[in-house]
């Protein structure tokens, strides 16, 4: 084989190889769209899995729908002898229309079918979870652009509000009562459940229930303004001994800051406009308006969802939020260099 051979055998092979790199590449992203911490379909609980095995039902039903009437088309059109319309004899039209009855029929029994599987998965979806598994009550409000939870109980004092970091309990439903403040929202954590609009002035409930520890991302799916990418929240999933350890003590105030440090950030909080928006149970700081942070140092991220919670990030979106998340109601604080550690100390506290 010459040079100029082999160069075309490569080329004829490189052509051959785009395809299957491009399918390869395919079934890459195909597979990690079905893994990960925000995927419908990696369902962690009975909602997510039912909403997944309808997803699988419409897909592969719709996929061999797909294949059956591409091989027909192809067969139609290279199939030889046929040509032209007019070359049909007559004789082939009963079998035409025979043909045309039955992918009607065939047409109609598969809508029937995904009606009635729609059907039968969301009458179990809405129907309320029994009393002997011991239902979670929670509250979720929809604020531009973070998210206020409170834990519900019969007994008003053993209820309290957290924000943006959803801690619940495996094996347990969760009853979640959902409405806004402003304007709509959507409440959506696809490994656990589909989306619920957050309607101002309407209460929307839904359940859900993660039978596996793990941690979720949530988002808001419902464009409400300029920063509605940056609504997202963060579900925990753990076993339900340590959920009740967590709710005891979630349910408790503050610690009193115990360094020198740490007390000085406390009055900084308090002093500067802090504690005008935002509560910290067991402190003077009552605010309503903002999250609530009395348990904030053991959130994952901060500003819902937008950065990691490091002292950093925190030192960065304290003194310019609206460089972090631009049109957000946080205004920028100007602080000392020692006022501004003694927040962050006293901050990293509240846990
Ligand atoms: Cu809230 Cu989009």
């Amino acid at each position: 084989m010459n040079r100029s051979d082999r160069s075309r055998t490569a080329r004829v092979h490189g052509a051959a190889a785009a395809p299957a790199r491009l399918l390869l590449l395919a079934l890459a992203v195909w597979s990690a769209g079905c893994s990960g911490i925000q995927s419908a379909v990696n369902p962690y609980g009975p909602q997510a899995e039912r909403i997944a095995w309808l997803w699988w039902l419409f897909f592969s039903v719709c996929t061999a729908v797909l294949l059956a009437v591409t091989a027909a088309v192809l067969l139609a059109a290279f199939r030889p002898g046929r040509r032209h319309v007019e070359s049909v004899p007559p004789e082939g039209e009963p079998r035409k229309q025979r043909i045309v009855i039955a992918a009607t029929i065939l047409t109609v029994l598969i809508l029937v079918m995904f009606f009635a599987a729609d059907l039968r998965v969301g009458t179990r979806m809405t129907a309320a979870p029994a009393a002997e598994a011991r239902p979670v009550a929670v509250e979720v409000v929809g604020h531009q652009w973070w998210w206020e939870i409170q834990y519900l109980d019969s007994s008003p004092d053993r209820s309290f509000r957290t924000a943006n970091e959803l801690r619940i309990p495996v094996g347990r439903p969760v009853v979640i009562q959902t409405t806004s403040r402003d304007v709509i929202h959507s409440f959506w954590v696809p490994n656990l459940h589909g989306k619920i609009d957050l309607i101002p002035g309407r209460v929307n409930t839904i359940w859900l229930q993660a039978d596996r520890p793990g941690v979720f991302r949530g988002q808001c799916a419902e464009f409400c303004g300029l920063q509605h990418a940056k609504m997202a929240f963060t579900v925990v999933a753990v076993p339900d001994a340590e959920f009740e350890r967590w709710l005891q003590a979630a349910r408790r105030p503050a610690p009193p800051p115990r360094t020198p440090e740490a007390r000085r950030g406390e009055q900084v909080f308090l002093q500067a406009q802090c504690s005008m928006c935002h509560t910290i149970r067991g402190t003077g700081a009552w605010g309503r308006v903002a999250p609530d942070l009395t348990r904030l140092a053991e959130r994952r991220t901060i500003a819902a969802g937008t950065l990691p919670n490091t002292r950093g990030h925190l030192a960065g979106w304290i003194l310019d939020p609206q460089q972090v998340k631009p049109g957000n109601f946080m205004p920028p604080t100007s602080l000392d260099p020692d006022s501004l550690h003694a927040l962050l100390a006293y901050l990293e506290t509240l846990q």
